[in-house]
């Protein structure tokens, strides 16, 4: 999927591009009908939601699950980011959020590039996210909110919150939102949330200021993120374990555009357990960080 001058533009303006309903529900079937045994494992990369037993966060699930290791390598998700970063992709990370009915909590207002720095030692912001609803998203059950434009700022300060929910996240204070979301038009578009059908995707820049609300309606908001990193910005740092932040750097092979409606034959490394090496963690480099190039 090429993207037009016109998205192009667009992205560079505001760090993110909708593409609603671009999944049609026979693609996301086998997808949606995964999740709840994913979701029933008492396993590490299962994340509950603070003193609940909903899932917040299932990592990892392109290495033990077929339908979301064909996700992974779905060209409709990966080519718009290779051609946006112009250079091979790798998972940096994959996630199946839940944010379920009643039960999902915030996140709080934060830029995914600045937990992949601190903890990952990631060189630069070259990675992005693309997102795929599984469920319709609306005003009642927490959608994203992006600050449009906010990925210009760069990597902006952050403090590292291991209280208010139940996963550890370097976020934003208050006053410098106030800041951005004034600069990005206040009451007039400083804050977006895009809505729609499942199926739709979601593609947004690293440094994008974003944070959701609880979800207090009777609809789950189950949705997919890819973290898509470029291969020569590999992270540096294996300080979180494998499933949360991986350590395999090989560019990522697509597979053909049908690839959810049809079998296609797909590696699952994990589907027996994960290996105790990717458990692992360590506060040295791997390798010391390239020199940031002057503007
Ligand atoms: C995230 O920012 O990583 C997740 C936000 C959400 O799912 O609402
Ligand atoms: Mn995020």
């Amino acid at each position: 999927m090429k993207l037009t001058p016109e998205q192009l533009a667009q992205f560079d303006r505001d760090g993110y591009l909708f593409f609603p309903g671009l999944f049609t529900p026979e693609e996301t079937q086998n997808l949606n009908d995964a999740v709840p045994e994913l979701y029933n494992r008492r396993e590490d990369y299962n994340i509950r939601e603070k003193g609940k037993d909903a899932v917040r966060t299932n990592f990892a699930a392109h290495m033990y699950s077929e339908p979301f290791a064909k996700l992974a390598r779905h060209p409709r998700m990966i080519e718009p980011v290779q051609d946006l970063l112009g250079e091979a992709l790798y998972m940096h990370q994959f996630k199946i959020n839940g944010k379920m009915a009643f039960e999902g909590d915030v996140w709080q207002w934060h830029q995914d590039y600045g937990t992949w720095l601190n903890d990952d030692m990631m060189p630069t912001e070259r990675a992005m996210n693309v997102a795929i609803f599984l469920d319709d998203v609306t005003e009642h059950n927490g959608p994203l909110m992006f600050i449009p434009g906010s990925h210009k700022k760069g990597v902006v300060e952050a403090k590292h919150d291991l209280t208010t929910t139940s996963y550890p996240l370097w976020t934003v204070d208050n006053d410098l939102i106030r800041q951005l979301v004034q600069r990005a038009g206040g009451k007039q578009g400083g804050i977006v949330s895009p809505k729609g059908p499942a199926g739709s995707m979601i593609l947004f820049h690293s440094c994008l200021v974003h944070a959701s609300g609880s979800n207090l309606s009777p609809f789950d908001r189950v949705s997919v993120y890819l973290s898509l990193c470029a291969v020569s910005n590999h992270i540096r740092r294996y300080k979180r374990p494998e499933f949360i932040a991986h350590r395999d750097f090989a560019p990522i092979e697509c597979l053909p555009d049908d690839c959810l409606l049809n079998d296609y034959p797909v590696d699952l490394p994990w589907k027996d357990g994960i290996p105790a090496t990717a458990m692992q963690t360590s506060m040295e480099a791997i390798e010391p960080m390239p020199e940031r190039k002057a503007a």
